[in-house]
């Protein structure tokens, strides 16, 4: 079983990327999305989206990062699949799920679900620029409205050449509102030909074998349930639900803290701790009182002496 961790704009950034990767059982990691529109992309966006271009498109502790592209132009997402190869992404994935309004208006992302010859030639246009070897994917979800077009959708992106196939199991229309219809998946899993990755609502070990069950697929893709708690995929592969202590959990999150203050500079660095701490607290009551003690700070001294007070407990 592989476990790829989800693409997450605006969340999934380098530094929580490297930090998940590296608790282990994670086989890929892909980046937020890359908007492309009708030309190729300067190189520095390219490593603005993905740092670890710079480490031959691997975290630190060497796990394989694939750059997500997203847009509707067969040709100009060639090109920058192209790019994204020569300069180290380890395949490129394409993003046909992306529920935001304002990417939906301009025909990109989960819209594209109503139009599967779209689909095809986006897909056919980047597998045949992308260097035979590397791996071309397509990460849908059932639908935008209304799951109609499910087969015909997963069809068109297996038919153009597509080696790999992720599915969150929900349409647009449902956005991220539990329940994920796994079992949908199923229903129609035998006729393609290629792996495909279930994604959706897998917050522990029990959901990940329910989802692996009822949707008939091999491989597991992890989004929020791996910022909850980042030892997720090593739990699935170990089939255990214990869950990390929070002092180790404690020391991921100074690290980040330490990281983003010093790379991503002072508007930003609070929100983002804030952030994550938002996800945990659902699994940790000290980050749940951790997050109400900082919620209202601005001031990153104080909140470094919180975290400090934290790690000293
Ligand atoms: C904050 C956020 C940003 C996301 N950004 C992307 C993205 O850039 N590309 C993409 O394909 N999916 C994106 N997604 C969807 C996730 O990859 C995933 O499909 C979804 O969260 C369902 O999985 P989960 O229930 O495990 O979180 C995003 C989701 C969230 C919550």
């Amino acid at each position: 079983m592989k476990i790829y961790l989800a693409p997450m704009e605006g969340l999934a950034d380098f530094y929580l990327r490297k930090l998940i990767a590296r608790t282990g059982g994670y086989d890929l990691v892909v980046t937020e999305f890359l908007r492309v529109v009708d030309q190729l992309l300067p190189v520095h966006v390219f490593y603005r989206n993905a740092p670890e271009l710079h480490n031959k498109g691997r975290t630190d502790d060497s796990t394989p990062v694939r750059l997500q592209l997203l847009g509707n132009q067969p040709e100009a997402l060639a090109l920058n699949a192209q790019r994204a190869i020569e300069l180290g992404s380890q395949g490129v994935a394409l993003n046909f799920g992306c529920p935001s309004k304002t990417v939906n208006k301009s025909k990109g992302g989960a819209v594209l679900l109503n139009e599967p010859e779209t689909l095809y030639q986006v897909v056919k246009a980047v597998k045949n620029a992308v260097p035979a070897g590397h791996i071309t994917s397509a990460k849908m979800r059932l639908g935008f409205n209304d799951n109609n077009l499910m087969v015909e959708c997963a069809d068109a992106i297996v038919q153009a050449g597509a080696d790999e196939l992720t599915i969150h199991a929900r349409t647009k229309a449902q956005g991220y509102v539990p329940p994920a219809y796994w079992h949908l998946v199923g229903e129609f899993r035998a006729r393609i030909p290629i792996p495909v990755i279930i994604n959706g609502e897998i917050w522990n070990n029990g959901d990940a074998h329910r989802a692996l069950a009822q949707s008939k697929c091999d491989h597991l893709m992890l989004g929020r349930g791996a910022i909850r708690q980042p030892w997720l995929a090593k739990q699935i592969k170990n089939n255990r639900d214990d869950i990390e202590s929070w002092p180790i959990m404690l020391l991921l999150v100074h690290e980040f803290w330490v990281l983003v203050r010093v790379q991503m500079g002072e508007k930003y660095c609070a929100g983002r701790l804030k952030q994550w701490l938002h996800y945990l607290k659902e699994i940790y009551p000290e980050a749940n009182l951790l997050f109400i003690d900082i919620r209202r700070l601005t001031d990153l001294e104080a909140i470094t002496s919180r975290l400090e007070k934290e790690l000293n407990n």
